[in-house]
C-alpha cells in the first residue's frame, strides 16, 4: 500500500519571516572566529528594538547557533527567502529592516554571495 504524504495545501504561514542572526560565540583565538566576537548579539538587540520601533509585524528575528559561514561574519539568513548578508554596523541592520524586511527587496550591499 502506497502512503500519500503530501498536503492538501500547506498551512498559512505563522510568520511572513524568521531573521536568524548568529549569535555563536567561540573562545578567543579560534582559528574560525564567531559571529558573536564580532558583535552579532549588540546587532541582534538592536535589530529587534529596530523593527519594534518601525511597526514590522509578523516576522520573527531570532538568535541563532553558528550557521557555518563564520569566517564572513555577523552572518543573518532571513527565510523563506534563503538570503544571506553580512551586517557589522547599526547602519547595515537598518538597511536590511528597510530594503528586504520592510519592502520585501534585497539590500544588496550586505549580501553574502553563495
Ligand atoms: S559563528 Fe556565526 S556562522 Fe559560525
Amino acid at each position: 500500500m502506497m502512503i500519500d504524504f503530501r498536503l492538501a495545501q500547506d498551512p498559512e504561514l505563522f510568520f511572513e519571516m524568521h531573521v536568524f542572526v548568529c549569535c555563536n560565540r567561540r573562545p578567543d583565538g579560534h582559528k574560525r572566529g564567531s559571529c558573536a566576537a564580532r558583535g552579532s548579539e549588540a546587532l541582534r538587540d538592536y535589530m529587534k528594538v529596530r523593527a519594534k520601533e518601525l511597526g514590522i509585524a509578523n516576522v520573527r528575528i531570532n538568535s541563532a547557533g553558528c550557521l557555518d559561514r563564520c569566517e564572513v561574519g555577523p552572518c543573518v539568513v532571513i527565510y523563506p527567502s534563503g538570503i544571506w548578508y553580512k551586517i557589522e554596523t547599526t547602519a547595515d541592520v537598518d538597511l536590511v529592516l528597510a530594503a528586504h524586511v520592510a519592502a520585501g527587496g534585497r539590500a544588496e550591499t550586505c549580501m553574502i554571495d553563495v
